[in-house]
């Protein structure tokens, strides 16, 4: 466990003792991810390069007594996040509430095992959440939630799930009750993910490579711009919609089907927008197969170049960067490969949140430096950056 899981473990287990004056009797945890190439290609059936980052949810728990007040058939969440405590029913038909709130990915999973007769085999119980993901930063902690709360499901119920099957519980918690039409990557590796393993997931088999990355040469450092533009839910409903209307005029049900060379043949057959849609979502697979070569290779210039091209046609044909993003891709582009920056792009969803660079470890901490500086003379925002291991998938710690 990495130090400052530890330091978020010790103060889950200080919070539930405070908060419920006793110790917790099951603690989960589930990492965030950050993705290396490949955005917005899971919807559409591509590839994808994520890896688990060592900032975590941790979920402490215990079944309820009389004392804690909690009625049966409900379980308390605490959040220490943001000082909130809310009852939950935890049996029978669970409905999404009007309003998506932060306990929706809890209801939505809870509903899901359920479901998929994981029982509940407690009358009650009391928890308390604890994140070191920066919540709205584009690092899945909303996945994070999921996978930490069917990993808290299972090990109450004795019954283990299937992790892919785990991961569509999340998938499907998103969709229907925080109603965010996601893909499954985010979930995916939430639930799969490798220590010092990046993971090459094919979206439409769910077959998957985990692709070492050993080398303490190389680091990923993970930037959050600290700026998250709002539109987010219903611009990234535009997008896919937009992939799915062009695959479908083209012929195919998505573009994972669909080569640059047919695109580029059939132009007359789609809008303009569709085209530049589809041609991001077609070439970013290409790009995310040879940048999975690439680092099995050990070519990490190349690597940095995909990761480049990559941030372009995000910014260019998809159209979901924004201002504060591109200007740190152009600091990583300026201080370059003689300082230690391979390639930096975008990550996640767009429109704010992080971007993520592939740089050469002892020069680190110059490289923080120099971002953090540029980027608050540009932009008067400071940033915050952190260095992460590629980390171990949900898990159960006590
Ligand atoms: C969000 C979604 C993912 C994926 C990315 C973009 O994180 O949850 O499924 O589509 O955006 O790559």
């Amino acid at each position: 466990m990495s130090a400052c899981c530890e330091i978020l473990l010790s103060e889950t287990q200080a919070a539930f003792e405070e908060k419920f004056g006793r110790v917790a009797k099951w603690i989960v945890t589930a990492p965030g991810r950050v993705n290396i190439i490949g955005e917005h290609t899971d919807y559409n059936e591509g590839f994808v390069f994520p890896m688990a980052i060592e900032k975590n949810i941790i979920i402490a728990a215990a079944p309820a007594l009389e004392s804690d007040g909690v009625p049966d058939e409900m379980a308390r969440f605490y959040s220490l996040a943001n000082g909130e405590t809310v009852d939950i029913r935890i049996s029978g038909d669970i409905q999404p509430t009007e309003e998506v709130k932060w306990w929706s990915y809890i209801q939505g999973v809870i509903a899901g095992c359920l479901q998929r007769e994981v029982p509940m085999m407690v009358k009650s119980f009391v928890a308390v959440i604890h994140c070191n993901i920066p919540i709205g930063g584009g690092l899945s902690s909303s996945a994070a939630l999921e996978m930490s709360t069917a990993t808290l499901m299972e090990e109450m119920s004795h019954v283990p799930l299937d992790k892919v099957e785990k991961a569509l519980i999340g998938q499907k918690a998103e969709h229907d009750y925080a109603r965010m039409p996601c893909g499954i990557m985010d979930q995916f590796i939430s639930s799969l993910a490798e220590w010092n393993h990046l993971m090459l997931l094919d979206c439409r088999s769910y077959e998957y490579q985990l692709v070492p990355f050993h080398s303490q040469e190389l680091s990923i450092l993970i930037i959050d711009s600290k700026v998250k533009h709002e539109l987010v839910g219903g611009e990234y409903a535009e997008r896919r919609a937009s992939c799915f209307s062009a695959a479908e005029k083209l012929g195919v049900k998505f573009l994972r089907d669909l080569t640059l060379e047919q695109l580029q043949q059939n132009k007359e057959k789609i809008t303009e927008l569709e085209y530049r849609r589809a041609r991001h979502g077609i070439s970013e697979d290409v790009r995310t197969l040879e940048a999975a070569e690439a680092l099995k290779n050990k070519d990490y210039d190349r690597l940095g170049e995909l990761m480049y091209a990559s941030h372009d046609s995000l910014r260019d044909d998809y159209e979901v960067s924004c201002a504060e993003i591109d200007i740190l891709v152009e600091i990583a582009r300026e201080i370059g490969k003689e300082g230690g920056v391979y390639g930096c792009r975008m990550t996640g969803g767009g429109f704010g949140g992080c971007a993520v660079a592939l740089v050469e470890t002892d020069k680190v901490d110059a490289i923080m430096d120099k971002i953090l500086q540029d980027y608050k003379k540009k932009t008067g925002v400071t940033a915050s950056l952190f260095v992460s291991r590629p980390a171990r998938g949900a898990h159960v710690i006590l």
